[in-house]
């Protein structure tokens, strides 16, 4: 089987992106992160992007005339890597039509919140405000609408405790385990 090639978009921090990296490089993920796109030029992912020698095309959306004549640059720079994949871990934008259907079927976005509860940028704050007793994270393909599109992968924990820094990392250590074994449940069942 040959190694599939993975772009990861991001606009934070990057843990997800970090951890997917690692699994590639480690050989966890039968699989090659050969592009990293940021729409923040002063992101923290840029700086886990050059230590681990991964490209990265980071931009400023101001920069242009408008979302699709971004996205076409873009999609110029997926072909041009051959990529087989496409995995959003915190980009917080949404995609327009142009890479939805160059892309289609081979977008993939994480979310920390047990899908369709709590969609959107302060899901695991809204969990916890909530009081709710089961937290978990969704692996979803991306379509138009917001956090939709079919659920690939989904894992729950309970968490009574009230620490929220305490729950917040205990998510985010749940969402690197399960995009590595998500991305290599789709590279199994041929799916990408
Ligand atoms: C994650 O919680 C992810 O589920 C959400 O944005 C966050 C990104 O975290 N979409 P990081 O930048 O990967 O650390």
């Amino acid at each position: 089987m040959a190694t599939k090639r993975l772009a990861v978009f991001a606009s934070g921090n990057g843990s997800n992106f970090e951890a997917v990296v690692r699994a590639c490089q480690g050989g966890r993920i039968r699989g090659e992160v050969v592009l990293l796109v940021c729409d923040k030029p002063q992101a923290y992912v840029l700086r886990r992007a050059k230590e681990y020698g991964i490209e990265a095309f980071a931009f400023n959306p101001k920069d242009y005339a408008s979302k699709g004549e971004y996205e076409r640059e873009i999609v110029a720079l997926l072909d041009l890597h051959k990529v087989d994949l496409v995995c959003l871990a915190g980009y917080m934008r949404l995609l327009s039509s142009v890479m939805l259907t160059s892309y289609e079927g081979r977008i993939i976005n994480i979310h920390p919140s047990l899908l369709p509860a709590f969609k959107g940028a302060r899901a695991i704050e809204q969990a916890f405000e909530y009081g709710v007793k089961i937290y978990g994270v969704t692996i979803h393909f991306v379509e138009e609408a917001v956090d939709g599109g079919e659920i690939i992968s989904q894992q729950a924990f309970p968490y009574e405790g009230s620490d929220f820094d305490e729950l917040e990392r205990m998510i985010h250590a749940l969402e690197h385990e399960l995009y590595i074994n998500t991305i290599n449940k789709l590279i199994a069942e041929s799916r990408i």
